[in-house]
């Protein structure tokens, strides 16, 4: 049984299909939101094998004309050179107003193969099949798209909302713990800014979630979903702050991860980080009692994310701070919390506060 959670954004509205085997079916999912005669799939090195052939033959077994054009795995793919391989490559499979492009696997995949369908031709519709945790919680769903630039992090792109987002939960077996592991701080993270009771569900479910029990997995990734949903219509191109609250743990993880060196943590390693660390700064500001910190440290270490900084130098975490999106002119900002379930954005965020966070967590 599958789970359909709508995206109610008028003409730009979609479906999120949630189910378990949902990939041998593809076609009928495409079919029905959009007439499908040239389809150009596009997955990475590592998916393309294992998951995106099985959806190329699955779509050309229906008698679509189909195109598979696959990337190297990894972040570096989000990059200028590769869009640009990807425009000739449409160009040269003819590709048409019509076309409509198909992102399988991780945020990677999603955020350029929606760039591309963003890009080309003025725009092609466009579906999301995402493969990693990360991707079917946070990045398959909302629209933002986008490549990388030596200087910034998604600092070219657009709001290209997909057709649909076909979700098969079994593709999560094959994706290493590690990054799976690192989707879950995603998970957490909605629990904590939008949720108590789903907080709480995920601190009964430690187990299930480790396991990656099928139906624990479908209840925590449609949730996911539906909160992300809630969030995106309500703002959906970022403009009131409502959409900034999925920020949450990613003023302190952007830092992290960029004075770590990319790559040397997972981005949800880095937002587990980031949480605790907001959580701490709330605290600290009298926002809340120090048993929401604790339950999410908890949690997390169930999980078996990391909570501690380790040997990052302060004066070079709070530079990248300054140089986060969400600071204005120059002023900390935070998304913290003000009760389990809820968080808000906080302006004029004292300096002296936050060294004392980073201080203490440098274990
Ligand atoms: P990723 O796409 O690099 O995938 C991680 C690794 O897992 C890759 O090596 C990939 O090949 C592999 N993989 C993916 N699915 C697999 C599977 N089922 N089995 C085996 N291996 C598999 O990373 P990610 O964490 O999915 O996404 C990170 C990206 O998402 C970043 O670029 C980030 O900026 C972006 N993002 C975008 C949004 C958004 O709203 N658009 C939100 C959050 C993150
Ligand atoms: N991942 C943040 C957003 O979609 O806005």
């Amino acid at each position: 049984m599958a789970t359909t959670i709508p995206v109610a954004l008028g003409e730009r509205g979609y479906e999120i299909e949630i189910g378990r085997g949902t990939l041998g079916e593809a076609a009928s999912f495409l079919r029905q939101r959009r007439p499908i005669k040239h389809v150009v799939v596009v997955s990475d090195s590592t998916v393309g094998p294992l998951h995106g052939q099985r959806l190329v033959e699955a779509l050309a077994g229906e008698g679509v004309r189909v195109d598979l054009l696959i990337v190297p795995a990894g972040e570096t793919s989000k990059c200028v050179a590769e869009a640009e391989h990807l425009w000739h490559e449409m160009a040269k499979c003819n590709a048409d107003r019509k076309t409509v492009v198909v992102a399988i696997g991780g945020g990677v995949v999603g955020d350029l193969a929606g760039f591309l369908a963003a890009t080309y031709a003025r725009g092609l519709g466009f579906f999301q099949i995402p493969t990693t945790l990360l991707a079917q919680v946070d990045s398959s769903v909302g629209g933002k798209v986008g490549i990388n630039l030596p200087a910034a992090k998604n600092i070219v792109g657009a709001f290209w909302q997909p057709v649909g987002v076909l979700i098969d939960l079994d593709v999560l077996k094959t994706l290493p713990e590690r990054e799976y592991r690192s989707g879950l701080a995603e998970v957490v993270k909605y629990g904590v800014i939008m949720d108590a009771a789903f907080f709480e569900y995920l601190e009964r479910n430690v187990e299930g979630l480790i396991a990656r029990d099928g139906e624990v997995l479908e209840y925590v990734v449609a949730q996911c979903c539906r909160l992300k949903a809630l969030v995106v219509t309500q703002d959906e191109r970022e403009e009131t702050g409502i959409r900034a609250i999925l920020n949450y743990g990613h003023t302190f993880g952007h830092a992290i991860e960029q004075v770590g060196g990319y790559g040397a943590l997972l981005h949800g390693e880095a937002v587990a980080i980031g949480m605790v660390c907001a959580s701490q700064l709330a605290e600290k500001m009298g926002r809340i009692p120090a048993e929401i910190t604790k339950r999410q440290v908890e949690l997390l270490k169930k999980l078996e994310l990391p909570i501690a900084i380790g040997a990052l130098d302060d004066d070079a975490l709070l530079a990248a701070m300054r140089h986060d999106k969400k600071t204005e002119s120059g002023r900390l900002r935070f998304v913290l919390p003000s009760r389990m379930g809820h968080v808000e954005t906080v302006a004029d965020v004292d300096l002296g506060l936050v060294r004392e966070v980073l201080a203490a967590n440098h274990l």
